[in-house]
């Protein structure tokens, strides 16, 4: 249970915090739920996103933005990509695969 809480709290923090923020609290986000360096199971559900291919992550983000891509807790993916553009996604990403 207190997983999901951290989670919603997460979200919440993600959500008024998106305003203006770097690139580097924008990934901070991600960490909360995916590990310090994208080495975890977010929420014991996703694949683990540092052993994905570039192209992989890219495609997934993009398509959680769209809602065409993800599985049953996409919606909390969803909720992430909203707040993001397409070259925040893309600056993300390089971060992730430096
Ligand atoms: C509140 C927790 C949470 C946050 C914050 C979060 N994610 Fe996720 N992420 C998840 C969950 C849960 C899934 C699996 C969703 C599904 O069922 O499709 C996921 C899936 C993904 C996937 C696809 C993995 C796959 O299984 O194909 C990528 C890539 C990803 N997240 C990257 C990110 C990035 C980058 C950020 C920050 C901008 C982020 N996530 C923020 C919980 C989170």
């Amino acid at each position: 249970m207190s997983k999901i809480w951290m989670a919603v709290g997460v979200i919440l923090v993600g959500t008024v915090a998106s305003a203006n923020i770097d690139m580097k609290s924008k990934i901070a986000v991600c960490k909360g739920c995916h590990g310090q360096k994208f080495e975890k199971k977010a929420m014991g559900k996703s694949n683990v996103v540092k052993d994905m291919s570039k192209e992989a992550i890219i495609k997934a983000l993009k398509g959680y933005k769209a809602g065409t891509y993800g599985g049953a807790m996409k919606k909390i993916m969803e909720g992430q990509m909203k707040k993001l553009s397409a070259k925040d996604i893309e600056a993300i990403v390089d971060k992730i695969k430096k």
